[in-house]
């Protein structure tokens, strides 16, 4: 089962603030549902947090040190690995062929390693930040789908989605 993550990325790297994105992008949103539908969400706790209740028509398995952390309709663990093999049993139960590894800093840096795949909103401008996407080394990674937008909500903004698969 391939091992996917998507994220949203300024210019600057950024990809969040006060446990918040930086941004308002609507189409986003939307490209973010429609991507992970159907499928097991990995997610660390402050994500979670973020968005205060289980994403539907998914599994929520959000990534926490607390052992006492139980909130309502999400499979809690307790490291990357146990909630990669939890989303692969979930897979392979329902018959799914990926995984969507979802945020936030912490977990992306933990899981770039393991991906197959990234879904990255591309953002054509830099925002203040407090959390960050990291470095990618391009050289290992081959575009495989792109798709350049214009926003015209305020503030308009220009964005793509890539899809980049790890070179074999
Ligand atoms: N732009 C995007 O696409 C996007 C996507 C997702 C999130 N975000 C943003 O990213 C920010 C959150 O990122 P973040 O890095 O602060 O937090 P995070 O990665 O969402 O969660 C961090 C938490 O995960 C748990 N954790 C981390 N490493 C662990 C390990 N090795 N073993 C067990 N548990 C572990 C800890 O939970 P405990 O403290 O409970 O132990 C830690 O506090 C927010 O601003 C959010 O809006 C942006």
């Amino acid at each position: 089962m391939r091992i996917a993550m998507i994220a949203a990325v300024a210019e600057n790297g950024a990809i969040g603030i006060n446990n918040k994105l930086p941004w308002y992008l609507p189409g986003d949103l939307r490209y973010f549902k429609a991507v992970t539908m159907g499928k097991p969400v990995i997610m660390g706790r402050k994500t979670f947090d973020s968005l205060r209740k289980p994403l539907p028509g998914r599994t929520n398995i959000v990534i926490t040190r607390d052992l006492n952390y139980q909130p309502e309709g999400v499979k809690v663990v307790h490291s990357l690995e146990d909630g990669l093999e939890l989303a692969q049993n979930i897979g392979l139960i329902n018959g799914l062929d990926e995984m969507m590894v979802i945020g936030g800093e912490q977990i992306y840096r933990l899981a770039l390693e393991k991906a197959d795949r990234l879904y990255l909103t591309k953002v054509y401008q830099s925002f203040d930040g407090d959390a960050w996407f990291p470095e990618v080394d391009l050289s290992q990674w081959s575009e495989v789908q792109r798709e350049d937008h214009f926003s015209e909500d305020e503030p308009p903004m220009q964005f793509s989605y890539l899809v980049l698969d790890r070179t074999p």
